[in-house]
């Protein structure tokens, strides 16, 4: 809601009034949000039937979308994503890094067969087992678990350098590894060993879907600013492989060096170089119940094979 009144204030050129909205309410509408998500949540558990089990709280949605977000609309895009990109079939054994509250997951239930398999893994103990609770007790063929690894938004209660987790399954396991959201908010050495772990974990032949914030050099970096009302006004903090918008919680928001990326697969061992499919390229026509949606994709979509 603020990144909207920034946005309005900008195109009528009231810039000397941003600076205060940013530093002085934000904070507070921050916690409006919080305020209001609980009164959502409580008017909607002790409403009759209600008929949204499977949506979690919209606190926990805050954190994994955005506040004004139609939960069901956005997980169902990013999954007919996945899906359409991966050639995806109904019997295959799926790992998604990051699941979050289900997002995506939701809308896996409903496609994957007996025979596929689910997992999935997220830094924060909460959202699993929101997922263990509300998915996976339905879902035999889903199976959900915690890893330990820092991240000063979504697990900020452990060591720092706590980067380095392997993911606690066998070589070879997965035909498709994917993560939606995820590898903006971690920062390179957690990268690296990410995409180690995938490449140990992948079959031969398997798939790998990841979306990230991508660019070539620091001018390119700038026009970030122009499209996304909430980057305008932040400093950029940038290195040698990646850029950061916040010194003290670097992966509020990372963005990476394309280059550097291709060599972290090429150094992993993927023989293949990753397909890039460039934000803002995929158009999709998505009908969703009776919603009839055009969407684009804002972040860089990168694809590779084992
Ligand atoms: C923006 S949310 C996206 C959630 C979900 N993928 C979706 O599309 O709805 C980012 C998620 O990444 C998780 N996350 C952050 N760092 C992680 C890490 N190092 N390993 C695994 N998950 C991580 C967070 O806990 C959070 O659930």
């Amino acid at each position: 809601m603020v990144d909207i009144i920034v946005s309005i204030l900008t195109s009528l050129g009231y810039n000397k009034y941003i600076y205060y909205i940013l530093r002085k309410v934000k904070p507070v509408a921050h916690s409006m949000h919080l305020i209001i998500s609980l009164l959502i949540d409580y008017i909607r558990q002790t409403s009759k039937g209600s008929g949204k089990k499977n949506i979690p709280p919209t606190y926990y949605k805050v954190q994994t979308q955005s506040f004004l977000s139609d939960f069901s609309l956005v997980g169902y895009i990013n999954f007919y994503l996945v899906k359409s990109l991966t050639y995806l079939k109904n019997d295959e054994t799926i790992l998604e890094i990051g699941c979050g509250v289900g997002g995506i997951t939701l809308h896996l239930a409903e496609y994957l067969s007996k025979e596929g398999l689910y997992y999935g893994i997220d830094v924060n103990s909460r959202y699993i087992n929101w997922c263990k609770k509300n998915i996976g007790r339905k879902h035999p063929n889903f199976h959900f678990q915690k890893i330990d690894v820092y991240n000063s938004m979504y697990n900020p209660l452990i060591n720092k350098k706590i980067t380095n987790v392997n993911f606690p399954y066998k070589n070879n396991t997965f035909d498709l590894v994917f993560a939606n959201g995820v590898f903006i908010h971690i920062q390179p050495q957690v990268v690296e060993h990410y995409i180690r772990e995938i490449f140990r974990t992948l079959k031969k032949g398997g798939r790998l879907f990841l979306d990230m914030a991508l660019f070539n050099n620091f001018a390119e970096l700038q026009n970030y600013r122009k499209k996304y009302p909430r980057l305008k006004y932040c400093n950029f903090n940038y290195y040698q492989t990646h850029a950061t918008i916040n010194k003290n919680k670097p992966d509020t928001l990372v963005l990476y060096k394309k280059d550097y990326i291709i060599s972290v697969f090429k150094k992993t061992g993927f023989t293949m170089e990753p397909r890039i499919i460039p934000k803002g390229t995929i158009t999709l026509k998505i009908k969703y119940g009776n919603k009839k949606k055009v969407v684009k994709k804002y972040l860089d979509i990168i694809i590779c094979y084992k």
